[in-house]
């Protein structure tokens, strides 16, 4: 997400930053994911080449042997129970109800004010500990600098 918490724009990135997606795809693979209907058709998304769990209140044919379509998010959960990780690749809606689910956060902050018209959940910093942290400048194939964020939830126990 930018600084102002946008994640999305007219349904694509607003920003390419090829090193972070690099990051992303290394992170992410061979991993299952779950996304919402409009994240999973973005042109620049990425696909799980394991599994992709879609929701939408649609259930259209499974265009490949690896996406299945859900409802809602228990039955994505109900369907994801055997993993030990799931990726949540967003979007706006699907984070803001799986924050306070998951154990992780694979959060890059993008250094710039965007516009947008999809945004990160707020993150109460209280929740959660940095655990690592790696800056990218600003260069001449990224038009912003970032910082590749990874925070685990604190131990409420
Ligand atoms: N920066 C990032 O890391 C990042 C990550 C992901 C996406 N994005 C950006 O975010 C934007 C897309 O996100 P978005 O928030 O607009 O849409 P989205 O969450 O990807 O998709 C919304 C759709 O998902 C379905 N859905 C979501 N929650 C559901 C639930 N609980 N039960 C059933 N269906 C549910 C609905 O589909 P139906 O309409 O079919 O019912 C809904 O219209 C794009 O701009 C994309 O580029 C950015």
């Amino acid at each position: 997400m930018s600084e102002n918490r946008v994640i999305g724009n007219k349904n694509s990135l607003p920003w390419h930053l090829p090193d972070e997606w690099a990051h992303f795809r290394k992170v992410t693979d061979g991993k299952p994911f779950l996304m919402g209907r409009k994240s999973f058709e973005a042109p620049d998304a990425l696909h799980s080449t394991y599994k992709n769990v879609i929701l939408s209140s649609a259930t259209p044919e499974s265009g490949s042997p690896e996406t299945v379509y859900v409802k809602d998010i228990s039955a994505a959960l109900a369907l994801l129970s055997g993993e030990d990780t799931v990726f949540v690749l967003g979007g706006a809606s699907v984070f803001l109800e799986m924050l306070p689910i998951v154990q992780k956060l694979y959060l890059t902050i993008v250094h710039a004010q965007v516009e947008g018209d999809a945004f990160f959940p707020v993150v109460n910093q209280d929740d959660w500990i940095l655990i690592s942290s790696e800056f990218h400048e600003q260069d001449e194939k990224h038009e912003f600098s970032f910082s590749m964020n990874v925070y685990e939830r604190k131990n409420t126990g």
